[in-house]
């Protein structure tokens, strides 16, 4: 079938690669980061996790078992065991590929001449009581990240499906962009941002199709809209009509087509 035409608006949104080019490439991995730079994401996905050490690794899962060569929970395993596991050989493009550091993706990202944006999702912040927040924002520092001039110029958002974790991101690094992500109507209708300060909210797209009306609302209180994992074309015009600032792909190479030229 012939190409779908390109989608032409002023202001088109800005396409996140979803955990990397993660159709094409093991998720999570350099390989997929770079992939998708290489396509001309403008933000790069990652969900981060503890490991019994204290590290802050870029793994979706509870556990290592879908996207590794190992098995086990990733809380329970150190770094060093992590490096041990092969992170690429399951996926259908076959090489193998090592597990990724908070760090080494926001090396990535920073030492790229092309400058892309990270959004970070914290997972299971409940457990280790903000733990992953505290080390996070540590590492945003180090990274000299952490307190950028405004959120349009900011590297970096953290993005979460749990209040508590964006109330203490807003906290302790009140000039980060904060993405409150979920489906629920305090969500949608703004009220759960605001009692935590979240710069933006995150609806899914089965939720964005009946509810266009969100992100009217949201920009009228200044705040942006992250809509995911939008993949199809038909999903992809619904976003750019309805103006949704930030769309999360696995596919980021075929939605920069789509939305180009703006
Ligand atoms: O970008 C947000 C989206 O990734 C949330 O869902 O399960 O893929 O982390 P999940
Ligand atoms: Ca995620």
């Amino acid at each position: 079938t012939a190409d779908p035409p390109p989608i032409r608006r002023p202001q088109r949104p800005s396409v996140v690669a979803h955990r990397g080019a993660s159709a094409e490439r093991p998720e999570h991995t350099i390989a997929a980061y770079e992939l998708a730079i290489a396509q001309g994401a403008e933000g790069l996905e990652c969900d981060v996790r503890l490991t019994s050490d204290h590290h802050l690794v870029c793994v979706h899962d509870r556990t290592v078992d879908r996207t590794s060569s190992g098995t086990g929970v990733v809380s329970e395993m150190s770094l060093a065991e992590l490096r041990d596991l092969d992170f690429g050989s399951w996926h259908a493009w076959g090489r193998p590929q090592s597990v990724l550091t908070l760090s080494e993706l926001l090396t990535l990202a920073l030492d790229h001449d092309t400058p892309v944006r990270l959004f970070i999702e914290t997972k299971h912040p409940v457990r280790y009581g903000g733990l992953v927040e505290q080390l996070l924002l540590a590492e945003l520092h180090r990274f000299g990240i952490a307190s950028p001039p405004s959120a349009d110029h900011s590297r970096a958002a953290v993005i979460s499906f749990s209040a508590g974790a964006v109330w203490r991101v807003r906290r302790n690094a009140p000039m980060l962009p904060t993405i409150l992500l979920g489906d629920t109507a305090r969500i949608l209708g703004g009220s759960a941002a605001t009692a935590v300060g979240a710069t933006g909210i995150g609806p899914s797209i089965m939720t964005l199709r009946d509810h266009p009306e969100a992100v009217d609302r949201a920009a009228a209180s200044g705040r942006a809209t992250y809509c995911w994992t939008v993949d199809e074309y038909a999903d992809v015009t619904h976003c750019a009509r309805i103006g949704v600032d930030f769309l999360a792909t696995n596919h980021p190479g075929r939605i920069r087509q789509w939305l180009e030229p703006t």
